[in-house]
């Protein structure tokens, strides 16, 4: 089975709620480790309490540049025997750009969700950028990730309507009930092995 590692910086309503789809056992992955940049995040409790491995590799401080620092990522992510080739790397709500040396090293094995439908409102509050664009639909997308920023082969998408009324509060909430579902579903069609990556396109059989 293969191991899949978890990066997140916060919340970690996005882990949750796919290992909690691994748990009821929708996803034949085994997840081995939870990886935080940062040691306050609310994810690592949950995770925790779902009774997975979790580490912290502090970036606040860390002596380094970004590559050094990722390579103290994949020493954690082969410890937990999450490797290019047994492995699945999900970034849910990592809040760092990842080096080339990571994406190299994990191609077409790290993917990431995003709160739009790429490639529109990359980068930052795209919530707040859909609503200041004034689109009449947003939504959220899962993407492999390649060296650029939220560039990478697209997965799954789905789409929520804007309303009127809609605050980023509201868009960014509707959003990420979306992001829960689709994020699970994906992460399965990849340990179904069910996704074949051909340039930028990633096909679903
Ligand atoms: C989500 O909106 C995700 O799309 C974005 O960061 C947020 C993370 O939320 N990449 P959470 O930590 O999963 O709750």
């Amino acid at each position: 089975m293969l191991n899949l590692g978890i990066l997140i910086s916060g919340r970690g309503s996005n882990m949750e709620s796919i290992l909690k789809s691994i748990k009821a056992k929708k996803i034949p992955i085994n997840p081995a480790v939870v990886i935080s940049n940062n040691s306050n995040a609310k994810g690592l409790a949950i995770a925790k309490k779902l009774g997975v491995n979790v580490e912290v590799i502090e970036s606040k401080n860390f002596k380094g540049n970004r590559t050094e620092y990722d390579e103290k990522i994949i020493e954690v992510l082969k410890k937990y025997g999450v490797t290019p080739k047994n492995g699945l790397v999900c970034l849910a709500g990592f809040m760092r750009i990842i080096s080339p040396t990571l994406v190299k090293k994990y191609k077409n094995k790290i993917i990431n969700i995003h709160p739009a439908l790429l490639p529109a409102f990359p980068g930052l509050n795209s919530q707040k950028q859909a609503l200041d664009y004034g689109t009449k639909f947003s939504g959220c997308t899962v993407h492999f990730v390649d060296a650029g920023m939220d560039t990478g082969p697209i997965i799954m998408q789905s789409v929520v309507e804007i309303k009127e009324n809609d605050t980023e509060i509201s868009l960014s909430k509707k959003i990420l009930k979306e992001e829960h579902r689709i994020y699970p579903e994906a992460i399965e069609l990849f340990a179904r092995k069910k996704i074949k990556v051909s340039g930028r396109k990633a096909h679903i059989s």
